[in-house]
């Protein structure tokens, strides 16, 4: 009997502690409280609740497929229950994320993130759920890449008959609110052109060449939403694994290269994305540097045993390592380009304010 089930990650910035360095455990167990009730509703199927860094994340599984209104309320009421809790506890930016006064359909466009994809349990049905803080939608794009269309990474795309087809990336151009459909390995140069400009072309879907979806991330851009800076992204991304798709060992392989990304700092600077263990998800250092955390789930009709902490592993240690000796050079720079990020990509920072206060002292040369 085949089963269909929806995947829903969902999040949001409610509210940090101290800082934004990390999220009060009340804050955890309202969430968990709440979606415990539409569990026993029957409205979920089964839920977890973690965080990385001040980013409260809403893993759930239902019935319901992708865009559910019920889900989405759901996630948004947590969100609203936890915005309380912040706010009697003083919480630093209590309801950050939330950009909307009321819900009105989806949580898409109103603040939170949310990556989620629909399809039929496998035999056995392994999932990683990545969950990043201090950074910006568009961090998946090298490691997506490397996941699925590079052999130097995944070598089940060289050995694996099921996967020598390759692979078929959706493309969202965030600027013009357009998507591309780009398949590898015969487009992969087209592929690359886009998705090394990771502020403006973020991978949404991506589809084995029989229609098997294989991973979906996060999009949504805050400040293109909100039209200023109120946070960064902190982008989630969901990969099923093995059987026809990239290994577990696959799949986390590129992040064993703490590639550099925006964010970090007032969302305004480059640095390197470490990979972490549940429990040093707490960006502390100059705000970080950003940190991604992997969460490994084994599906069983629906329910979701785990997590596994898949970066608790001493063979990340190196990159850890390495992303600290890129911290150290890049916060050598100070307030320079290309620590500090350029000007267009200040555009929705407080940098313009103070362009505009000093635009009259500006004469001719
Ligand atoms: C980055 C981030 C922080 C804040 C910084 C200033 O995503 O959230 O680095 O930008 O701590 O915060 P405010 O302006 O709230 O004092
Ligand atoms: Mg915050
Ligand atoms: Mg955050």
């Amino acid at each position: 009997m085949s089963e269909k089930i929806t995947l829903s990650v969902i999040k949001a910035d409610v509210g940090g502690y101290v800082g934004h360095s990390s999220i009060h455990a009340n804050l955890i167990e309202t969430a968990k409280e709440k979606l415990s009730i539409a569990a026993e509703k029957g409205i979920l199927i089964d839920f977890h609740v973690t965080r990385c860094g001040d980013d409260l994340e809403l893993i759930m599984t239902h019935e319901h497929g992708v865009d559910a209104e019920d889900i989405h309320k759901l996630a948004w009421n947590v969100f609203v229950a936890c915005t309380e809790v912040a706010k009697k506890l003083k919480l630093y930016g209590a309801g950050q994320d939330l950009l909307a006064d009321s819900f009105s359909g989806t949580v898409k466009g109103m603040g939170p993130g949310v990556a989620e994809m629909e399809f039929e349990e496998r035999k056995s049905e392994p999932v990683i759920i990545f969950m990043a803080d201090k950074t910006a939608s568009g961090a998946w794009n090298l490691p997506l890449f490397k996941i699925f269309a590079d052999p130097f990474n995944t070598a089940g795309l060289v050995i694996d008959p099921t996967m020598h087809e390759g692979f078929i990336f959706e493309v969202v151009d965030v600027y013009e609110q357009k998507k591309i459909t780009l398949s590898t390995p015969e487009e992969m140069y087209n592929l690359l052109m886009f998705i090394g400009a990771i502020r403006r072309f973020i991978i949404k879907t991506v589809y084995r060449k029989d229609g098997m979806i294989a991973a979906s991330a996060s999009t949504q851009k805050l400040s293109l939403i909100a039209g200023k800076y109120v946070g960064k992204d902190d982008p989630v991304l969901v990969v099923r694994c093995q059987a026809g798709l990239p290994a577990v060992g696959e799949v986390l392989e590129p992040f064993a290269f703490a590639h550099i990304v925006e964010g970090w700092m007032r969302g305004s600077h480059n640095g390197p994305l470490m990979p972490v263990a549940f429990y040093e998800a707490n960006p502390s250092r100059f705000d970080g540097p950003p940190r991604v955390i992997a969460a490994g789930f084994q599906l069983c009709h629906g329910k979701l045993i785990g997590p596994r902490d898949l970066f608790d592993d001493p063979a990340f240690d190196g990159a850890r390592r390495r992303a600290n000796e890129i911290a150290d050079y890049l916060r050598h720079h100070g307030p320079f380009e290309p620590h500090r990020l350029g000007l267009d990509d200040l555009e929705y920072t407080t940098m313009p304010q103070l362009m505009k206060k000093l635009e009259h002292r500006f004469i001719p040369e």
